[in-house]
């Protein structure tokens, strides 16, 4: 039977044509009378695609190579003590995707045979220990899912806004499922001393990376990962492994770890003292400020993600996070902060992850100042720029947890503002 004398099948085709009129000038999807991607058949349809080993590792469609991490060449003078940014503006969901993450290294990456590599706990233990890879992966492990933020994230922004797209001013995170074995049972495999009161960590990288963290800390809820996103973490990440630091500044997750030492206090490396410390107005600098303050940001639409499609319905999606624990609620504002609407939170809402939001709305063409406001569930909630200059003076660069503004004008371009 040839399908045009199909009444079911035609009546179907008349319903859905005043269907597509019907949401014609909506969210889209109008019917186009005569379109040859609907009447003619594509290659990719006419011909065999290639056979399952074509790609032994995967990756993604060659539609989608635009989606990398980028860095700002003139924000160091080197790649190997150098950034680069998460393009959290072509992401979704809370996952990021392992080639995506952002990465921060100090001298570079260090390559790493796992089988050569040993980790090492020393200082006031009961007994010194050296661990294989393959000791390591007969403790019980564990999995779980954080993000890592960078303390210098939004860091060029603390002075007013800089950087044109999310990727750059907040693309310093990351987060992903982490497997590995809790540092608290390495800890008591070597059996603190009762003056321990400090760990310091070290990699085995070129800048051998080291900080000094709480002993509560370490006990609570770090870990030792060797798994991320479900397989072995990746080189640039701290291949064969990395400390996992809940909710604290990235610069504490040490890659590459090779030593855990205990102390009875901390070991002031260039890391906590010239470094990741924030000069206030008064010349004195606040130090150990380790957890990562509640924060958001709108990754869609925004300067790299304008609106292309006019007026009519608008998906506004973001990011919220907290080093505290989970986030209550987020705020979305269109109009510079007058008015506020509770956004939508979608997906899991775990301790110190990413949370994902959406704020659906019909634009009306006209211009925009978005933002979004964070509430942990702790009660705090995220500052204005002002609010956060008003109480640490401008000569920061890290911590800058302050709410961020794109200026939509009426052709869907977007800026990086600041509001006074
Ligand atoms: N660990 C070592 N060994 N060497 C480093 O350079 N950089 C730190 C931290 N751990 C670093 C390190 C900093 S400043 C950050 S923000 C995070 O790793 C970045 O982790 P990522 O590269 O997985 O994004
Ligand atoms: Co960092």
């Amino acid at each position: 039977m040839k399908s045009d004398t199909n009444p079911t099948r035609r009546s179907f085709l008349r319903a859905g044509l005043a269907g597509g009129a019907a949401i014609a000038g909506g969210a889209g999807g109008a019917f186009a009378a005569g379109d040859p991607l609907i009447t003619e058949i594509q290659d990719w349809n006419r011909y065999l695609g290639e056979g399952v080993d074509a790609r032994p590792y995967g990756s993604p469609s060659q539609f989608e190579a635009h989606v990398v991490r980028k860095n700002v060449p003139w924000l160091t003078s080197d790649a190997v003590s150098s950034v680069n940014f998460t393009p959290l503006h072509e992401l979704d969901g809370i996952v990021t995707p392992s080639g995506l993450c952002f990465e921060r290294h100090h001298g570079g990456i260090a390559e790493i045979d796992p089988a050569q590599h040993r980790l090492m706990i020393n200082g006031m233990v009961e007994k010194a220990l050296v661990f294989t890879m393959a000791d390591l992966k007969r403790f019980p492990r564990e999995n779980k899912l954080y993000f890592l933020e960078c303390a210098a994230n939004s860091g060029m922004e603390w002075r007013g806004a800089q950087l044109n797209g999310c990727q750059y001013t907040h693309g310093m995170i990351h987060c992903v499922m982490y497997t590995g074995v809790p540092l608290r049972t390495i800890l008591e495999e070597a059996g603190v001393k009762p003056e321990g009161k400090w760990l310091l960590a070290e990699g085995a990288d070129a800048s051998a990376m080291t900080r000094s963290i709480p002993l509560e800390k370490a006990m609570e809820d770090c870990m030792v990962a060797f798994g991320m996103n479900g397989e072995a973490l990746r080189p640039e990440q701290g291949y064969p492994i990395r400390l996992v630091v809940p909710g604290w500044e990235g610069n504490m997750w040490v890659k590459w770890l090779r030593r855990l030492e205990i102390g009875d206090e901390p070991w002031h490396q260039r890391e906590e003292t010239s470094k990741y410390t924030d000069l206030l107005p008064n010349g004195k600098a606040r130090r150990f400020t380790y957890v990562m303050d509640v924060k958001s940001v709108i990754t869609n639409p925004s300067p790299q993600a304008p609106i292309t499609h006019g007026k009519g319905p608008l998906v506004i999606s973001g990011l919220a996070w907290s080093g505290n624990g989970r986030i209550k609620r987020v705020d979305v504002t269109t109009d510079g902060g007058r008015n506020w609407h509770t956004a939508r939170i979608d997906g899991p809402a775990l301790p110190k992850a990413l949370h994902r939001f959406y704020y659906e709305f019909d634009w009306d063409g006209s211009e925009l100042f978005l933002q979004s406001r964070a509430i942990d569930e702790d009660g705090f909630v995220q500052p204005t720029k002002d609010e956060l200059r008003s109480v640490r003076g401008s000569n920061s660069i890290y911590h800058n947890n302050g709410i961020q503004t794109w200026y939509v004008n009426k052709d869907g371009g977007i800026e990086n503002v600041e509001i006074f």
